[in-house]
């Protein structure tokens, strides 16, 4: 007999919010660093520090599908998940996969590399006047050239790792018919009534995690100057 499916919530609107926020976020620190809006740049990042700070704490004591320890798996769990990739199979994945956690892992490291390295960066290195993250001038200028350069080498780093996700999304749409979109849109998936709906975090830890993150990147911002 065929198994009923169901409407399961697989991600909770902290994760979506989460996500789609930083897809603007990230198209406004490309926008915002070429027309020189530095302003708006350090805002912008400020917001991104913010999530990410909620984020890391959510992968700890969020929602399931958002929690580190459920979805990273092994290496080469990742490998055997990948080898399937063309592999035409019903859709039961609750959260992240195998190989897809490790993308996550990976976008995450970055923007918070790029937060990091931002806060020592400087717009014209050796130049006080220029607009600088608020420990730029402590370091020095040499320290600070050299964390600006990584600052601009990570956000290349980062656009190829944008690509990758985009390109794996895809992947999963045409290979496998897999749409991996509308629940990060929507929160819901079909999934076989034998799978257990994922647990969801409580809201007001959500949003203590975001009030801890808002609070930090305002301390931040009135450091230094
Ligand atoms: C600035 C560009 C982007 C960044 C930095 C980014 C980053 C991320 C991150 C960090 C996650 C993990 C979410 C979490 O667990 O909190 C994720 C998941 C996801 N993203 Fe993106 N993303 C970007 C653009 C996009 C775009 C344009 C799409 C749609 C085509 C997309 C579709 C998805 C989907 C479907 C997932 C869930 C994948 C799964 O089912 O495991 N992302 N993304």
């Amino acid at each position: 007999m065929n198994e009923a499916w169901l409407k399961v919530k697989v991600w909770d609107g902290w994760v979506r919010l989460f996500h789609w926020s930083i897809v603007l976020l990230v198209i406004a620190q490309y926008v915002t660093a070429e027309l020189s809006l530095m302003a708006w740049h350090f805002r912008c990042g400020y917001l991104v520090l913010a999530l990410l700070v909620f984020r890391l704490g959510w992968g700890l004591v969020g929602s399931d599908t958002a929690r580190f320890a459920r979805f990273l798996k092994s290496p080469l769990e990742a490998l055997a998940h990948l080898k399937h990739l063309t592999r035409r199979e019903p859709d039961t994945e609750v959260g992240h996969n195998a190989a897809g956690g490790w993308m996550v892992l990976g976008l995450l490291a970055l923007l918070l590399a790029q937060v990091a390295t931002g806060l020592f960066a400087n717009e014209e290195p050796g130049e006080s006047y220029a607009a600088h993250g608020p420990f730029a001038l402590q370091v020095g200028d040499a320290l600070s050239a050299g964390l600006t350069e990584l600052h601009e080498l990570g956000f290349n780093l980062l656009l190829v790792a944008i690509g990758l996700h985009v390109a794996a999304v895809l992947a999963y749409a045409v290979l496998k018919r897999h749409d991996l979109v509308r629940p990060m849109v929507t929160g819901f998936k079909q999934l076989p009534a034998s799978i257990p709906a994922p647990r969801l975090g409580h809201p007001l830890l959500a949003v203590a995690l975001l009030a801890l993150g808002l609070g930090l990147a305002w301390w931040l911002s009135t450091q230094g100057g």
